[in-house]
């Protein structure tokens, strides 16, 4: 295999002023001291603590160890040059309970992380829930039930009291899709329950916890707090587009993976053909009066996940598809969908068996920044899985990810060509900052723009990442 890397000048040439660089994390991914600081349970470390759930029974009991280092982190970024971070929030840090009493330890610290990155003039995007629910609230029915929707709003009003100050735009959720299915129809997520109805309830509730959390924000800090949500648009085409049954194959998975969760938040309304398609499975009498029009509050970014293509295909009798990169689970996460599998044409394949094709991220973004024109676009989170291998150098460790170098080459490219194309991107987040606990994969899966050997947490920059900065110094020294 041979790749294609751009020169960092010719790349950050191609990007506007003020376009903001940034690497991401998610809290149960990297902060580890899961029984410290008063933290109280997430159903993460239930789920990963369940034999048989995580590979190699790994946990993010210690993941990274950022609840201690992250000043050394920072540092990190800053040795990077990165501008800004993604991070979220864990709810159990700063509610251990899901309600009721607020944590001062929890707190404390997000106030020291934050107002150190402000320091060191990196600016935060906080996300409020990376799919960390406070056990408690599973307990009492998790996303399917509407309760939890109203603790999300409590807990919102929470963080803008008392963080308010540090942050500058909030992200309500990260991937609602992934907490919805993932979480209640496949099991391959926490809770790792398989009840079709009840991820319908969930999408419900998440959309509806974003507007009531958005409103709570702005009800704190004023009217014109920036707030954002991030999305795993899924980029899914029609194997063959002159095949109405892959046309319609598509139109399923395009109904359940986004417009579900773009109806309510950005257009005031569910779509009526998936409400229809999923009647066998729930009457959506959960959707109460009112409840669509809370979930449809002004964005002011709409941050998107991108990482592979979905081509659909509607299977012959008895034939077996490919899972889009979804399939692990006990069940399909398609809720209703039959005998639709994915293409998975030749090409090149992440460790996730994730195919890399960057031109489908600059059609995405094209796609919804024509839907959705008045709402800034960002790139929350794009990388990629590889093989890592750290070698010795004369006394210096060195990791040649070139296959991961060429992903971000080709993708921050695809960026470049849809801002070209008109759209309004306005920053962009390599995923990860770190190797980290890859939810299901456990600590097997590398998406780190940084190496981290576990067992030491000693931090190497890969190439991938020395490649990044590049681009990150090159655009700040060509735009003072
Ligand atoms: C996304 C998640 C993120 C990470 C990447 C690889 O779905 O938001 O936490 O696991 O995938």
């Amino acid at each position: 295999m041979t790749y294609e890397i751009t020169d960092p000048a010719a790349l950050a040439a191609r990007f506007p002023d003020g376009f903001r660089w940034g690497s991401a994390t998610a809290a149960y991914q990297v902060e580890g001291a899961a029984d410290e600081g008063g933290r109280g349970p997430s159903i993460w470390d239930t789920f990963s603590r369940t034999p048989g759930r995580v590979l190699n029974g790994d946990t993010g009991d210690v993941a990274c160890d950022h609840y201690h280092r992250w000043e050394s982190d920072i540092a990190l970024m800053r040795e990077l040059g990165l501008d800004s971070y993604r991070l979220s929030l864990a709810w159990p840090r700063i509610q251990p309970d899901g309600s009721g009493a607020v944590n001062r330890e929890g707190v404390d610290f997000y106030r020291r992380l934050l107002t150190g990155l402000r320091e060191a003039g990196i600016e935060p995007l906080v996300t409020l829930y990376h799919w960390d629910l406070p056990q408690p609230l599973e307990d009492a029915g998790g996303w399917p039930s509407r309760e939890t929707a109203l603790r999300y709003a409590d807990y919102a009003a929470i963080c803008a009291r008392e963080l308010g100050d540090l942050i500058g735009t909030w992200t309500t959720f990260n991937e609602p899709w992934c907490t919805a299915y993932l979480g209640y129809a496949s099991g391959h997520h926490a809770p790792g329950r398989t009840e079709p109805a009840a991820a319908l309830a969930a999408v419900h509730h998440l959309n509806l916890a974003h507007g009531l959390g958005a409103r709570a924000i702005r009800a704190e800090l004023g009217e014109d707090t920036p707030i954002s949500v991030t999305l795993n648009v899924h980029a899914v085409r029609p194997s063959d587009p002159g095949d109405p049954a892959d046309v319609e194959a598509t139109r399923r998975i395009d109904g359940l993976g986004n417009r579900l969760f773009t109806g309510p938040m950005l257009e005031g309304a569910y779509p009526q053909d998936v409400l229809e398609d999923t009647a066998p499975i729930t009457d959506w009498s959960f959707v109460l009066d009112g409840d669509v029009e809370t979930a449809h509050v002004r964005l002011d970014a709409l941050g998107i996940n991108y990482y592979t293509p979905m081509i659909a295909r509607a299977l012959a009798p008895g034939e077996v598809g490919g899972s889009g990169g979804h399939g692990e689970g006990a069940a399909s996460p398609w809720v209703g969908v039959e005998g639709v599998g994915f293409d998975e044409p030749e090409g090149e394949y992440t460790r996730m068996g994730w195919y890399v094709e960057p031109a489908t991220l600059t059609a995405l973004i094209a796609d919804l920044s024509s839907r959705y024109p008045e709402v800034p676009l960002v790139v929350t989170e794009n990388g990629a899985a590889y093989e890592d291998v750290v070698v010795d150098e004369g006394g210096e460790r060195r990791v040649h990810d070139v296959g991961r170098t060429a992903y971000y080459s080709g993708h921050i490219g695809a960026v470049a060509d849809a801002i070209d194309a008109g759209a309004d991107v306005r920053g962009y987040f390599a995923w990860s900052l770190l190797d980290n606990f890859e939810w299901a994969f456990g600590y097997d899966r590398r998406f780190g723009i940084v190496h981290v050997d576990f067992p030491t947490q000693e931090r190497t920059v890969k190439d991938s990442g020395r490649w990044y900065s590049e681009v990150v110094g090159a655009h700040r020294a060509s735009r003072p």
